[in-house]
């Protein structure tokens, strides 16, 4: 048995698939197109396992997915594969719309047409879930409820407009041709090989380098915030016992400012690594511009998948926060060869 994972490079993906080959002996095929996003270091423990088979390419292959498809009597498809950074996706919201609609499109194209040719068993045990996101939802008030899987898409940012497209294809591919689809919706993910353009590793990063955190605007935008491990072990349950045709949100139940945020790590970072000169690394948090079209609050109602399937998250984000923190200081040379090259003239461009 084999399941393909699409984006595993990433830092979801590889996180999922370093768990998954930590409890299962059911062989992985990664086919990632290894963007800058894409860091082939993450998987270092797992290169020489037999259980994961490596595959550089894009999801838009229609015959190389195909090809994979086939040759390793695949079972199911996760899809991680996407251009994911919202700040990018406003400074060029193509890349967007290749990846996250048109390559989603070919890639269900493939597992159509694999999937319409398996015998019965098979096709009854197929499964294509869509990794998706709570941005499709748009923004809430201070006031409303979480989102919750009937909350209509209102999409704010090129990239979560590609997602919602992008879900909107998979739910299609379910009612018009059957394809057993499944659709999650996570909140922001934060933990071990996040590439630090994302909030979480790029303050560690920069108060580490003793370079200025930036915040944008009055830092009181809300997300919820849920450990990274805790996203892969739902993802495996919705695998192994979600309905085909069903949506699930997923949420760390951590709703949280982001200057408290920021502030939380910068606690955690003088404890773990106190600055020379005595000071907090918090005297380095600078208010910068705001994003454009800033959502101001997402929040997830994860009642459906705890109800049906038994999910909980295991890490509080206290824990979760210290954890991730400890990874980062203890895995510089993955951190600074992520940090190099283009990365630093990402950083230039958007914080200039
Ligand atoms: P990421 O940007 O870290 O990784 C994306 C991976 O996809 C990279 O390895 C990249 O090389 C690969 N990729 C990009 N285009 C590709 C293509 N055309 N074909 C094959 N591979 C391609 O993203 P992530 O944070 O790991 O997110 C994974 C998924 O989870 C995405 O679909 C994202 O929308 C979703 N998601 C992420 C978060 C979060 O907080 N990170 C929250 C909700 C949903
Ligand atoms: P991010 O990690 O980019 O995730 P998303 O936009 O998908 O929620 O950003 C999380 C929050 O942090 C978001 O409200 C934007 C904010 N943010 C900053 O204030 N400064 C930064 O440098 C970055 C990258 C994000």
């Amino acid at each position: 048995m084999t399941i393909l994972v699409t984006g595993g490079a990433g830092f979801i993906g590889a996180n999922f698939i370093l768990d998954w080959l930590d409890r299962s002996g059911e062989r992985i095929v990664n086919l990632d197109k290894l963007t800058y996003a894409g860091n082939r270091n993450s998987l270092s423990s797992v290169e020489e396992d037999p259980r994961h088979v490596f595959v550089a390419g894009g999801i838009e292959d229609e015959t190389l997915v195909g090809i994979l498809l086939k040759r390793h009597a695949v079972r199911a498809i996760v899809n991680f594969a996407a251009e994911s950074h919202v700040d990018r996706s406003i400074h060029g919201p193509m890349a967007f719309v290749e990846t996250n609609v048109f390559g989603t499109v070919r890639l269900l194209e493939a597992a159509r047409s694999y999937w319409q040719q398996l015998g019965a068993v098979e096709k009854g045990r197929f499964r294509f879930l869509q990794v998706s996101t709570d941005e499709v939802y748009g923004t809430l008030g201070a006031d409303d409820l979480p989102f919750s899987e009937t909350n209509p898409y209102e999409p704010n940012s090129p990239y979560a407009a590609s997602k919602a497209s992008s879900d909107h294809f998979a739910r299609a591919y379910r009612e018009t041709y059957g394809l057993p689809v499944i659709i999650t919706n996570c909140s922001n993910n934060y933990g071990p090989y996040q590439f630090p353009e994302k909030l979480v590793p790029l303050i560690i990063h920069n108060a580490l380098s003793h370079r200025s955190l930036p915040i944008y605007g009055d830092g009181r935008q809300i997300r919820d915030w849920l450990y990274v491990k805790d996203h892969c072990s739902a993802l495996r349950l919705v695998l192994e016992r979600g309905a085909p045709g069903s949506t699930y949100n997923i949420g760390g139940g951590n709703e949280r400012a982001n200057i408290e945020v920021v502030e939380a790590l910068c606690a955690i970072l003088d404890g773990l690594c106190p600055r020379a000169d005595g000071k907090s690394y918090a005297n380095l948090i600078t208010f910068v511009k705001d994003r454009p079209g800033h959502d101001r609050r997402y929040a997830v109602n994860p009642t459906r998948i705890t109800r049906e399937l038994g999910w909980r998250p295991s890490e509080t984000f206290a824990s979760g926060l210290r954890k991730t923190a400890e990874w980062y200081l203890d895995n510089t040379a993955w951190v600074m060869q992520a940090a190099n090259g283009t990365y630093q003239d990402w950083v230039a461009r958007q914080y200039a």
